[in-house]
Parts: structure tokens; C-alpha cells; sequence
């Protein structure tokens, strides 16, 4: 179940950057914002429809392919939050308004699953509840992209205190903040008949823009932990 509390927050949020500002989605910086993007694009299957973005916030993630004319694929965002789903949709993203935790698709229908900075405000049993909802959801052969944050990476921690610290100040609104391992993750998936194919760790530079989920480089610069994951194809019949 969404966490209603929380999502009283994201109002304020939205209404605070508007509705083309990554910030309105929690990214501390829109560059950065941009490089995620083009890691989680790098790895969609251009025709592997319906694609969905659970979790949308204002739908920027995906907004690249709405430019490249949003009638040869389907795409949607999904959110919780009824201002995100109206800053999506005058992004020119069509969204459903809907719970994560309960996915209103039939079984076996989504051919791809985009999920970013979400899980980071998502308990583990809820992450693990998450990721069973994807899996049931997916086509045989479908994906899932899941990005989140890397809690326990250096600059993560520093970073993240001095955030703490300027939005005390600031008095900002506090979302809740879990971490997850990429272990962890992968074993949901695993739970959920999900296979790996690629998990990576993305860096705050242009290049590289990521590194192997077990480089020493992604511990000490590590930005987000990307899980692409595939529902197998059943061939016993
Ligand atoms: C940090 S924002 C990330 C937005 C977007 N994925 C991005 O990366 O730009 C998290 C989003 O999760 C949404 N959310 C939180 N709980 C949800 C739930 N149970 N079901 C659907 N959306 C939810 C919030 O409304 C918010 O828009």
C-alpha cells in the first residue's frame, strides 16, 4: 500500500520545481539527472511495447522517446501521487494513476519496466513485494530496469549528510530513506523467477558513466545501483 504520508510530501515538492525540473523528483542536480537517463535509455528495447515507468514522478525519465513520436510504441507512467500524474501528463506522458504495490495490469502483458529512485523510500519487505509485482506483470521475455540510490557509497554518505544537514536548515521536507544492496535486489528478483542481465553502478561523471556492480570505484563514487532484469521465456510447451 502507497504510504500516504509520504506522498503528501511530494505535492509540496512539485509545487515548489514545477514540472520540467528533475529536483521535483528528488535528483539533487539536473545534470545528473540527465546521465542516469541516458543509462536507463541505453538499455530499453526501442520495440518491446508497452513500456511503463513505475513510479513516473513528472515523467521525465522516458521524455526523449515521446519526441521521437509517441504513436510507434506505447508508453506510460504510473505514480501514486495525483500531481505527479498531471505534471506527466502535460509532459506528454500518458499516465495511470496507481499503486506500485498492487500493479493494475493482467499477468504477462508489460514488455518493459522502468523503475528509478523509488525502492530508496520503500521498506525491504516492500522492495520485495515491488519486484513480485513487476515479474508477475512482465511478458515472457519482457525487462525491468531498476535504478536506486547506492546508500552505502562514500560519496553517497557524504553527500547525503550535507543534504541532511541543508535541509534542517532549510526545513525541506524529510521522505523516508532505506538502503538496499544490490544483493538484496537481485534476490528478489531471483524470488520472483527473474534473471540478471546486466547490474551495474553509475558515477556522477560522463565517463565512464558506470562500472561493474563489484568495481571498487563504484563503493567509493557509486551514484545508483541499475538492475536490467528479464522474465525468462517458458519453452515446455
Ligand atoms: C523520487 S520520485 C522518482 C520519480 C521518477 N521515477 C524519476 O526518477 O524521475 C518517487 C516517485 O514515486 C512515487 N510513489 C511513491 N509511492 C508510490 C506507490 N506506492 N505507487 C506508485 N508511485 C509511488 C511518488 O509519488 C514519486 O513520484
Amino acid at each position: 500500500m502507497a504510504d500516504i504520508k509520504t506522498d503528501a510530501l511530494y505535492k509540496s515538492v512539485r509545487t515548489t520545481y514545477g514540472q520540467k525540473r528533475a529536483k521535483a523528483n528528488g535528483y539533487r542536480a539536473q545534470f545528473f539527472f540527465r546521465l542516469e537517463q541516458r543509462t536507463v535509455l541505453e538499455h530499453l528495447h526501442k520495440n518491446q511495447a508497452p513500456i511503463v515507468d513505475i513510479a513516473c514522478g513528472s515523467g521525465l525519465m522516458l521524455e526523449p522517446l515521446m519526441a521521437h513520436g509517441k504513436g510507434a510504441i506505447n508508453i506510460y507512467g504510473l505514480d501514486y501521487n495525483n500531481d505527479a500524474c498531471i505534471a506527466a501528463q502535460s509532459n506528454q506522458l500518458t499516465t495511470i494513476r496507481g499503486d506500485a504495490f498492487k500493479l493494475p495490469f493482467p499477468a504477462d502483458t508489460i514488455g518493459q519496466f522502468v523503475n528509478c529512485q523509488f525502492l530508496n523510500q520503500q521498506t525491504p519487505e516492500n522492495a520485495r513485494l515491488f519486484v513480485g509485482q513487476l515479474a508477475k506483470a512482465l511478458q515472457p521475455g519482457g525487462r525491468a530496469i531498476i535504478l536506486w540510490r547506492h546508500g552505502n557509497s562514500l560519496l553517497h554518505r557524504v553527500a547525503h549528510s550535507i543534504f541532511l544537514l541543508l535541509d534542517r536548515l532549510k526545513k525541506a521536507p524529510k521522505f523516508p530513506q532505506y538502503i538496499h544492496s544490490m544483493e538484496q535486489v537481485k534476490l528478489y528478483a531471483q524470488e520472483a523467477g527473474l534473471g540478471v542481465l546486466k547490474e551495474s553502478i553509475t558515477l556522477p561523471v560522463s565517463y565512464p558513466r558506470s562500472v561493474p556492480s563489484r568495481h571498487w570505484f563504484g563503493d567509493v563514487l557509486g551514484a545508483s545501483f541499475m538492475l536490467v532484469l528479464s522474465k525468462p521465456v517458458d519453452n515446455s510447451s
